[in-house]
């Protein structure tokens, strides 16, 4: 190209003038490879790892800046020192903390992950960050792994419609959602080295959906690698998931990141797929200038380039996909600037927080509390109080607001007398014998007893680099519902926490309300929802087995989880969650899918349009809702879906459409869903490619994958 007119392109880029801007959007790939062209060798490998702990290297001589990242991915984390993993202590990194993933979930309701989207990318924004380290999509497998509460719950479905605006919403900043973690790290446990072993209809079927779904549907600018292996090789730089399935079935034209500190090995790096390596220690003794240099993709990688070992060809990949984010997030001229901690912010997380919120027991309409009457409330536990922002690992947040339970509801029920008690504590220092004797002393004269407990974001319990040790709720919390509610029958369990618990005490109480970790409106979502100013329409992302033996993946002993800290095989292949319970016959404690209303719904006149389809075709369902209740409210229709007599092994129903509908009192809402006869098929491993089976399939509408209204037959011919 003439020297001219290229001095003249990269003028304008660097000088970001409107014009340019324009032609950026539409001829992305010609300033690429024009980019790419002016840079040396070692700047083209500076781009292609750390600096520090959250970037990586821009071109400073161009005036290309550097990729700065954030986790992720409920909030924007507060600073961290350049170089190690201390937390900068500044005070300019309050934000808002948003509700957990696996609320989002909850709320089933697309429109509210957009707004999230949005919310969060803004924040990311106003904090000058390009990439966020979020959201994170691995399936739910088992209640023990610490960190379900930052994903979307169970289903391949419900987590791919949920993702999708999510992800939407962030990059509408100019900010790029980095999907996290690819793939199959279903648990904390040995997970930086644990090998998983699954099937590839476990593979395509449950675990790659959602982020199939990121790719395809959400065009996710940049994707995580994990920390486990999956059939011996590190996911970071694994050829089968990154290159044949995310980069070539897929057409992925993103950046792969490394989880902080997965990289094992230079030439798997190299040839594998992966683009920026992240979280590898610095060493200063080898560079004091360069103290990243001594990363896997650094030194190394140069040599072997330089050497005529490896082809700069696949150096200059890796480049054109930074620079193609680059594009997308530093270099576009005209992001919006982004804003944090506003009014907006807040509206969002409580609009989620409370439609978020699963009702799961209210026996004798005990829930909602009336706000008018003068009675005694008797707050008691722990997680009235703590806060769940801090702790939790890297999703941790540093939030300007965060309202606890207790003054949420001190604020909202202003004509009750409220009184307090711990109760328990997860400090072993504190003397739990006389919290208990404390929380007795006020239960037995107040009207309601309200119990706030669960899990919460220390190490074992949610949270990162640990599963979980037990499945009953810790810290004697069911021993205290027992005794309290032999006083007081008048209680509701309040549960926080991102995992399922074991609820052997259920009957011990009136209601319980599944409030998961709410962020910065925590408190005053989970009063509204106490006193019916919301009216509860959340529905369970995940299924709360009775005990952990029911689970699938629990059922196959050691070797299916957690392993025998080298490897670990998912025996209960894709018969996961409540795919498992349905197909065996098993009674969850509360079904995914599950919550309950203060209003009464029907489902009526289920009808499908046809009862023979072509594969080509879509399944049109229609129905209605009915409010038989005395308040307005929200119902999730869901529809699921099974093979009768299939020649694989099949779940008997999955998910494969939900619509959410506000309906008001004494009223009727008819709604229409479609679904393409395409989501039907399974994939077959002979042909490694999906197959949809002609024959007899049920279609099951209802509210819950355990409550069902109606089934259909209908005949793929
Ligand atoms: C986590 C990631 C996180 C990264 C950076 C890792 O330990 O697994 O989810 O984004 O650290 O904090």
């Amino acid at each position: 190209m003439n020297k001219l007119v290229y001095l003249f392109l990269l003028y304008s880029l660097l000088s970001f003038s409107q014009k340019y801007i324009n032609y950026i959007d539409t001829h992305d790939d010609y300033i690429i490879e024009d980019i790419i062209s002016q840079l040396t060798l070692k700047e083209k490998i500076s781009m292609c790892h750390a600096q520090s702990k959250f970037t990586s290297p821009g071109i400073p001589r161009l005036g290309i800046p550097e990729l700065s990242m954030s986790d992720g991915p409920h909030g924007i984390r507060p600073e961290l020192n350049w170089d190690d993993w201390g937390y900068a202590n500044r005070t300019n990194d309050y934000v808002t903390a948003f509700p957990a993933l696996t609320c989002l979930a909850a709320t089933f309701n697309p429109n509210l992950s957009m707004e999230y989207g949005v919310s969060i990318g803004e924040e990311a924004r106003y904090r000058k960050k390009d990439v966020l380290l979020g959201p994170g999509v691995n399936i739910y497998r088992t209640p023990l792994n610490g960190r379900n509460f930052e994903y979307m719950g169970e289903d391949p479905y419900l987590a791919s419609e949920m993702v999708v605006p999510y992800i939407k919403g962030v990059q509408k900043n100019g900010v790029a959602a980095c999907v996290k973690h690819y793939a199959l790290n279903n648990q904390e446990l040995w997970r930086g080295h644990i090998n998983v072993e699954a099937s590839d209809r476990a593979l395509h079927e449950i675990y790659l959906p959602a982020f199939k779904a990121a790719v395809k549907q959400g065009n996710a600018w940049a994707i995580m690698g994990s920390y486990n292996k999956f059939r011996g090789q590190y996911c970071c730089h694994n050829d089968l998931l990154i290159n044949k399935i995310l980069k070539k079935s897929w057409s992925f034209d993103g950046v792969v990141i490394s989880d902080w500190g997965g990289v094992h090995n230079t030439n798997e790096a190299i040839y594998n797929g992966l683009d920026i390596e992240m979280g590898t220690p610095s060493d200063k003794n080898q560079s004091k200038r360069y103290p990243y240099n001594n990363n896997f993709l650094g030194e190394s990688f140069l040599k072997k380039i330089i050497d005529g070992e490896v082809e700069e060809s696949i150096l200059d990949d890796k480049v054109r996909r930074i620079l193609r984010l680059m594009l997308r997030t530093s270099l576009k001229k005209n992001r919006p600037f982004g804003s944090i901690n506003n009014e907006q912010h807040y509206e969002t997380a409580y609009k989620i927080a409370s439609e978020g919120i699963v009702l799961l027991k209210n026996s004798d309409n005990f829930l909602p509390i009336q706000k008018s009457k003068q009675i005694t409330i008797a707050v008691i536990g722990e997680n009235a109080k703590k806060s769940m922002s801090v702790g939790g690992g890297s999703s941790e947040l540093k939030a300007d607001k965060e309202i606890s339970p207790l003054s949420g509801i001190e604020n909202e029920f202003n004509n009750a007398v409220i009184k307090y008690a711990k109760g328990y504590s997860s400090n072993e220092n504190e003397d739990n014998d006389r919290l208990k004797r404390e929380a007795l002393s006020i239960v037995r004269d107040a009207d309601i007893v309200l119990f706030i407990g669960g899990l919460n974001k220390n190490p074992f319990q949610d949270s990162e680099a640990n599963d979980r040790n037990s499945y009953e709720l810790p810290y004697g919390q069911p021993k205290l519902i027992n005794e309290i509610s032999k006083r007081n029958q008048n209680i509701a369990v309040i549960l926080i926490s991102g995992n399922a618990v074991k609820t052997n005490w259920k009957t011990d109480v009136k209601s319980i309300l599944q409030t998961w970790y709410l962020g910065s409106e925590a408190g005053s979502a989970i009063a509204s929802i106490l006193s019916g100013k919301n009216n509860p329409s959340g529905k369970l992302p995940f299924s709360f087995p009775e005990s952990l033996k029911d689970n699938g993946a629990h059922y196959f002993g050691n070797l299916s989880y957690p392993g025998n800290g080298v490897y670990q095989t998912y025996k209960e292949d894709i018969l996961v969650g409540y795919r498992w319970y349905d197909t065996k016959n098993i009674d969850p404690s509360f079904s995914f899918g599950h919550g309950l209303s203060y209003t009464s719904f029907d489902i009526t006149d289920i009808s499908s349009s046809k009862k023979e389809y072509l594969i080509d075709e879509n399944i049109k369902i229609s129905c209605a809702v009915k409010n038989t209740g005395p308040f307005e409210g929200k119902e999730v229709v869901q529809v699921y879906i099974g093979k009768v007599q299939s020649k694989v092994n099949r779940a008997k129903k999955e998910l494969k459409a939900f619509k959410k509908i506000l309906v008001k009192k004494n009223q009727l809402e008819k709604i229409e869903i479609e679904i393409p006869i395409k989501s039907l098929a399974y994939y077959n491993e002979i042909k490694s490619d999906w197959e949809i089976e002609k024959g007899d399939y049920i279609i099951y509408v209802g509210n819950a994958s355990n409550n069902i209204y109606d089934e259909i037959l209908i005949t793929i011919i």
